[in-house]
């Protein structure tokens, strides 16, 4: 499966820099195609001035969260086609940081991918165990009781696994828990969706960069990564994204 690499800007991003950023980014990629597909993900505020930019340098553009409903009285938020319609194709559900911070439950996720699916957007649910969690070895059960909750009938998406632990953190999860989680994450596609499971792309997101990239990327199911920090310059990310099959 061709890999994938999402950078997620996350609440960074004035103008100017974001400019900079991408062309920045524009320039090295252009320069030197890849192979693997390329996603960033700004702030809503920069999603429409930065969509013709990244679509000339054939970077795909996504978003970080969107509402379940395609319209109506709901202040603040977003829906899918307003994304759609800025020419948005990925959007970032239930994130460990919206999870915690906007009370986001399985089942809310799972009703917004059903709406981004509807609108056409390529959904990116996001799974992870805690501390606690992973301490008490309770891991791949948190992440199991997460796919079975947060991914609808007939996803069709991204499922990115991310270690809550390791988000930003500089410590990445050991290649062996990834190759596990992976292969887990994997047979439960599988078993939720029969043979559409092989289909559905795996990443890892946690503190990956530079230096772990060419370690994280072979493991076997692993089809890609989903970057923070290290997405918010252009030499920190552009690497990973040569590192990328
Ligand atoms: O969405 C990205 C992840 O939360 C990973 O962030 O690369 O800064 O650890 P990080």
């Amino acid at each position: 499966m061709k890999q994938i690499i999402v950078g997620n800007w996350k609440m960074n991003g004035l103008s100017a820099e974001a400019d900079a950023l991408v062309e920045g980014l524009a320039t090295e990629l252009t320069a030197l195609p890849t192979r693997a597909d390329v996603v960033v993900c700004p702030p809503f505020t920069q999603l429409a001035r930065l969509a013709p930019k990244l679509k000339a340098a054939g970077i795909a553009l996504g978003a970080q969260d969107c509402h379940k409903d395609a319209s109506g009285a709901h202040t603040g938020d977003i829906s899918p086609p307003m994304l759609v319609d800025l020419g948005v194709e990925y959007v970032i559900l239930g994130h460990s940081e919206r999870r915690a911070e906007h009370h986001e439950l399985d089942e809310t996720v799972r009703e917004k991918a059903v709406a981004a699916m509807a609108a056409g957007l390529t959904p990116i649910v996001c799974v992870g165990e805690n501390d606690d969690q992973r301490s008490s070895g309770d891991s791949q059960a948190t992440v199991g009781w997460q796919l079975e909750g947060s991914l609808p009938q007939g996803f069709r998406g991204i499922v990115a696994y991310e270690p809550i632990w390791a988000i930003g953190t500089g410590q990445a999860a050991s290649q062996q828990d990834i190759a596990d989680m992976s292969a887990f994450i994997r047979a439960e596609l599988v078993r939720q969706f029969g043979e559409a499971g092989k289909t559905i792309r795996i990443l890892y997101g946690g503190s990956v960069n530079a230096r772990n990239v060419t370690d994280i990327l072979p493991v076997e199911h692993v089809d890609g990564a989903l970057v923070g920090n290290a997405s918010l310059k252009a030499e920190s990310f552009v690497p990973l994204v040569r590192a990328a099959r």
